[in-house]
């Protein structure tokens, strides 16, 4: 099953780098909303999509608007876990003045090159975010090998905006989050988890992995592979349903 991880990654980081280099395009046969009209619809705060450029958002696939619930955590240091662009990151660091660090990971190089020329247009938002290339499914070696990188020990929040689902081994990623997070510190995940069985199957098409619906959990799923991990399933919240799945907001904490 690793050679479907390594595939997985490996598919996943062409697709979107194909996304970063090319105009809107590549995804318009792609039945999915994106750009300034799925952020406004996800509900992103107008006054600060209007800060920039409409056409910084065409390459921004948020599952949620995290802002309302990452202000209420008011984390000091954010490690953003398939961050692409760096949207959520930057806006972030633009509402969260105590934020002292927020550290961005993604597989595509393309997504962060655009994710940094944004940045660069805000160097003191810029100065405390940092965004790093790295895979998430095999995120402890990857992160080990960024000798150079100063890392801090642990992180208040671990956000992750529409790429939980697209993690192999669950279980895995989990114990390496474990050791990232902070004692109070929290997980929050905006994903599709299953609300009816996919077909037998569905899974084992690398495909259906990638629009985030192949490696969904059932709530119940998720419960079992974090039980006995020092992690609670603090809380799961339906934000809106389609068929087998349902778009939710999950909320881990340390035991
Ligand atoms: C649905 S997009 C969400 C992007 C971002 N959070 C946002 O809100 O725009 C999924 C992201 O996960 C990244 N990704 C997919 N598989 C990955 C992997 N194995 N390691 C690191 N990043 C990955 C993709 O490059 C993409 O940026």
């Amino acid at each position: 099953m690793a050679d479907f991880a390594a595939k997985l990654s490996l598919t996943l980081q062409q697709m979107y780098n194909r996304v970063a280099g090319c105009e809107a395009g590549l995804l318009s046969p792609v039945a999915i909303e994106r750009g300034l009209d799925l952020l406004k619809k996800l509900g992103y705060p107008t006054p600060l999509l209007n800060r920039l450029p409409t056409e910084s958002f065409d390459r921004t696939f948020p599952l949620a608007n995290p802002l309302t619930r990452i202000t209420e955590l008011a984390p000091k240091t954010i490690f953003d876990l398939g961050c692409g662009t760096a949207l959520d990151a930057l806006f972030c660091a633009q509402i969260l003045p105590e934020c002292e660090l927020i550290v961005g990971v993604d597989s595509s190089s393309g997504l962060l090159n655009e994710g940094r020329k944004r940045l660069n247009n805000f160097p003191l938002h810029a100065a405390k975010t940092t965004l790093i290339e790295a895979d998430l499914n095999q995120l402890n070696r990857d992160l080990r090998q960024l000798g150079s990188w100063n890392r801090p020990n642990s992180f208040d929040l671990i956000l992750m905006n529409g790429s939980f689902n697209l993690v192999y081994d669950k279980m895995n990623f989990f114990h390496t989050l474990t050791e990232l997070l902070s004692c109070d510190g929290t997980i929050l995940i905006y994903d599709f988890l299953l609300i009816e069985p996919l077909p037998p199957g569905f899974s084992d098409e690398i495909d259906n992995w990638l629009w985030n619906v192949g490696g969904a959990l059932h709530e119940d799923e998720l419960s079992r592979i974090i039980r006995g991990m020092d992690l609670d399933l603090v809380s799961v919240k339906e934000l809106e349903i389609i068929n087998p799945v349902a778009r939710c907001e999950i909320i881990i904490e340390k035991s």
